[in-house]
C-alpha cells in the first residue's frame, strides 16, 4: 500500500482523492499496488469540502508520518510550498505537484535536492494533457526546433468569445472568473505569467535552459480591442495567446504573447478553454497534443499517472529531462533580437501628411509595410491598421516611440506580433 498526503484540498485535490476512490480497482490493476488518500491539509478547516478523506491543518504532523509515501502538492504559491516540499524530499519522501509558479522559479534547486527521491509535476502544465510525459520521454530522440502553445484556458477562452461572438473583455473576463477558469488573481491568466510559467518548464525540458520569468518576453491580452479584430478578419488570421520557445541556431527565443496566427494552421482551432501544443522535432517533424488544461478531474487525472508511475518504477525519467549537461551550450536569445512580423493600430489625426509622416518613421527604423487598412474613427480621427514584413523587435519599439512623440498618433499605438 502506498499512502498519499494531499496538501490542499481545492478543486484539484478534492478531484485527486475522489478519482483514487472511485477508480481503485483499475488504478491498482495499472499500478500493482493500492493507492491510498490518507489525509488532506488545509488552512481553514470549517470550510465544506467534497471529499472523505480525513483532513487536517497541522502540515508538520503530515511530513513527520513516516507512513506517508507521497506529498501531493495543490495549495499554489511559490515560497510557501517551495518550503514544505524541500522539507517533504529531506524526509525522503516522493513529491508530486501541479504548481508551475513554484517549478517556474524554483526547479533546479528542486531537481538537485531530490536526487533520486521521485518529484513529479505533469499537471503543472496544461493541465489533463500528457505534454511533461511526451516530451520528456516520447520524443528524447530529436532536437526540438520549436514548441508553440495555447496553455492558457482563460485567455483562449476570452479570446475565442471576443473574435467569435463579439464579446467584450470586461463582460467575458468577469464571465471567466465565474466559470472558475481564471485563476484567483486574473492578472496571473490575462496578463501571459500563468502561460510563461509553463512555457519556462517545457524549455527546461526541450533545451536543458534555466531561465526565470524575467528573463523573457511576457505580454498579456489586456489591449486587444475590436478593431483589432476586424483587421485579424479582414486577413484571415485569429487573435491567440501563444507560448513561443524555437532553437534559432544556439540562441533558443522563450515568449509568450498574444499573435496574429493564420487561421489555417492547426493550433488556430485550439478554440475556448481548451489548450493545445505544437512540438516541431527535426526527426519527427511536427506532433500535436490536444485537450483540457484545467478543471478538477482534468488535473487530478495527470497527477494520478504521476503517483502510479512513482508506485510503478519510483524515479523514473530525469525530473527535466536531463541525465548530465547538454553540452549545445543553447542561450537565450535576447528580447530585442527577436525578428518577426507585427501588425500596428495607430489612433491618428486624419489630415494631409499624416500618413507620409508615419510612412517616413517606420521606413527610417527599416520597417517596411506588408498590408494597410485605414476606418474613420471620429470627425477629426482614424484608425490605420498596419501589418510588417520581418523586422527586428528593437527596431519596431523605436518606431513604436517616435511614433508616440510624433504628433499624429493622438493615443499610445498598440503593437500584436504575427506568427506566419
Ligand atoms: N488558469 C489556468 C488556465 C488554469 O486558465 O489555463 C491552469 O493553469
Amino acid at each position: 500500500m502506498l499512502k498519499v498526503a494531499i496538501i490542499g484540498v481545492g478543486t484539484v485535490g478534492a478531484s485527486v482523492a475522489n478519482i483514487l476512490k472511485d477508480n481503485k480497482d483499475i488504478i491498482t490493476a495499472r499500478a500493482g499496488i493500492e493507492i491510498v488518500p490518507t489525509i488532506g491539509v488545509v488552512n481553514d478547516l470549517s470550510k465544506k469540502r467534497d471529499v472523505t478523506i480525513e483532513l487536517t491543518n497541522d502540515i508538520d504532523k503530515v511530513l513527520e508520518d513516516d507512513s506517508i509515501d507521497i506529498i501531493v502538492e495543490l495549495m499554489g504559491g511559490i515560497e510557501k510550498p517551495y518550503e514544505i516540499v524541500q522539507k517533504a524530499l529531506l524526509k525522503g519522501k516522493s513529491v508530486v505537484t501541479a504548481n508551475k509558479a513554484l517549478l517556474a522559479y524554483h526547479r533546479y534547486d528542486l531537481e538537485k535536492l531530490a536526487g533520486n527521491i521521485p518529484f513529479e509535476y505533469e499537471a503543472a502544465v496544461a493541465g489533463g494533457i500528457p505534454i511533461i510525459n511526451a516530451l520528456r520521454d516520447g520524443l528524447t530522440a530529436n532536437h526540438i526546433q520549436s514548441i508553440r502553445g495555447i496553455m492558457n484556458g482563460t485567455c483562449n477562452y476570452m479570446l475565442t468569445k471576443m473574435i467569435n461572438e463579439g464579446v467584450d473583455y470586461d463582460t467575458i473576463l468577469k464571465e471567466s472568473q465565474e466559470l472558475g477558469y481564471a485563476e484567483a488573481d486574473p492578472t496571473f491568466d490575462v496578463g501571459g505569467f500563468d502561460a510563461a510559467h509553463k512555457l519556462l518548464i517545457l524549455g527546461s525540458i526541450a533545451y536543458g535552459i534555466d531561465a526565470k520569468p524575467e528573463d523573457i518576453l511576457i505580454e498579456g491580452i489586456q489591449d486587444i480591442d475590436t478593431p483589432d479584430i476586424d483587421f485579424a478578419n479582414e486577413f484571415n488570421y485569429t487573435i491567440k495567446l501563444l507560448t513561443i520557445a524555437k532553437k534559432i541556431g544556439s540562441q533558443i527565443e522563450l515568449r509568450v504573447h498574444p499573435v496574429f496566427i493564420s487561421k489555417d494552421e492547426m493550433i488556430s482551432k485550439v478554440d475556448g478553454v481548451m489548450n493545445g501544443i505544437s512540438v516541431i522535432g527535426d526527426k519527427v517533424g511536427e506532433t500535436m497534443y490536444y485537450g483540457p488544461g484545467a478543471g478538477g478531474d482534468a488535473t487530478a487525472s495527470a497527477v494520478i499517472a504521476n503517483i502510479v508511475d512513482i508506485a510503478r518504477r519510483g524515479k523514473g525519467s530525469p525530473m527535466l529531462g536531463f541525465e548530465s549537461d547538454n553540452k549545445e551550450n543553447l542561450t537565450i536569445m535576447p528580447k530585442d533580437e527577436i525578428e518577426t512580423k507585427y501588425y500596428l493600430r495607430l489612433r491618428i489625426e486624419d489630415k494631409v501628411g499624416v500618413l507620409a509622416k508615419i510612412a517616413t518613421i517606420l521606413g527610417e527604423n527599416e520597417i517596411s509595410i506588408e498590408k494597410m487598412i485605414q476606418k474613420p474613427f471620429n470627425k477629426t480621427c482614424a484608425h490605420l491598421l498596419l501589418s510588417t514584413h520581418t523586422c527586428i523587435e528593437k527596431n519596431i519599439h523605436k518606431a513604436i516611440s517616435q511614433l508616440e512623440n510624433s504628433k499624429v498618433v493622438t493615443i499610445k499605438p498598440v503593437m500584436i506580433r504575427i506568427e506566419d
